[in-house]
């Protein structure tokens, strides 16, 4: 069986912990950490086989563990995946926007080479990741039109220069278009779906974003429009929001849970 490490215990780290507790993923959870003790102690409460609460995160990467779990931040990432991947661990990132710097990701990637370990991106809160992949030499556009509530979009860096007014929206307005480079730094509570989509497909410059605020919408939606010699595809979710982070979807955390059952597990592998 795997052992698990983990670096961070909210919303996505709680449930990956319950999920290997209660049998779900077939591995072990032996070491976890987070920088809010509180929340590492709180989730060892919550858990039977109780695991070990590292001082500090060097010693979450040194820990003998086959693989750590990232669901923390993009500092986390930025500022411990490579050490993870030099103490010959493998490594599963949840904050995958910290991975559009590409000073960040050529460091994660050579890691991974230089220590012949693996790097996991789970699909998150889309889906049709692997289709995109397998289409991405033939990709001639790729749009993603994400539909939140303004009051999902607020605090958003872009509302710091943009003259727009969340307030006074009555209807699905169009708010933003632009790359998806620009507009991880612009939306950065959008950064992980639209880093997903630049990294299975033609890159960030040139994934297109559109951003909508609609005041009749509860829910986080991603539509993902691409084509090009392959033909072409769209792709709807409706993301509903985590009772206990509503910035994350339901969808990132389940998907997050299968991608490590299947990590874990001697399966029958199923789709791309
Ligand atoms: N890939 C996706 O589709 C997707 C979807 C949703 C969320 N995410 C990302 O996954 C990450 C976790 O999401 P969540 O909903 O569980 O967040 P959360 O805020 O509920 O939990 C994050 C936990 O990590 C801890 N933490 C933060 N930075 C840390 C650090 N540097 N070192 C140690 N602990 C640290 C916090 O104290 C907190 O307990 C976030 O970065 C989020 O943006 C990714």
């Amino acid at each position: 069986m795997k052992r698990i490490g983990l670096l961070g215990c909210g919303a996505i780290g709680t449930e990956i912990a319950l999920a290997i507790d209660s049998g779900k993923i077939s591995a072990k959870l032996t070491h976890i950490y987070d920088f809010s003790k509180n929340a590492s102690a709180m989730l060892a409460n919550k858990l039977q086989n109780k695991p070990q609460i590292t001082e500090n995160v060097s010693l979450l990467a040194t820990a003998p563990v086959d693989l750590i779990v990232e669901a923390a931040s993009q500092d986390a990432v930025r500022d411990n995946a490579l050490s993870i991947l030099q103490n010959r661990k493998d490594l599963m990132i949840m904050s995958v926007g910290a991975l559009v710097d590409e000073s960040i990701f050529d460091v994660i990637l050579d890691g991974c080479m230089d220590f012949n370990k693996q790097v996991y991106l789970p699909s998150g809160a889309i889906i049709g990741l692997d289709g995109i992949r397998s289409v991405k030499d033939e990709i001639e556009s790729v749009i993603l039109v994400t539909t939140k509530n303004p009051k999902a979009l607020k605090g958003a860096i872009f509302f710091e220069t943009s003259k727009i007014d969340l307030d006074s929206i009555k209807e699905a307005t169009t708010i933003y278009e632009g790359s998806a480079q620009e507009a991880v730094k612009l939306f950065p509570a959008n950064v992980n779906v639209a880093a997903l989509l630049s990294l299975a497909g033609i890159g960030s410059q040139k994934t297109r974003v559109k951003i909508i605020a609609d005041p009749s919408t509860d829910k986080n939606i991603h539509e993902i429009q691409t084509q090009g010699k392959f033909g072409r595809f769209s792709i709807k979710v409706e993301n509903i929001p985590s009772e206990s982070n509503p910035k994350t979807s339901r969808l990132a955390i389940l998907s997050a849970i299968e991608c490590l059952r299947k990590i874990c597990g001697s399966d029958i592998q199923l789709g791309t």
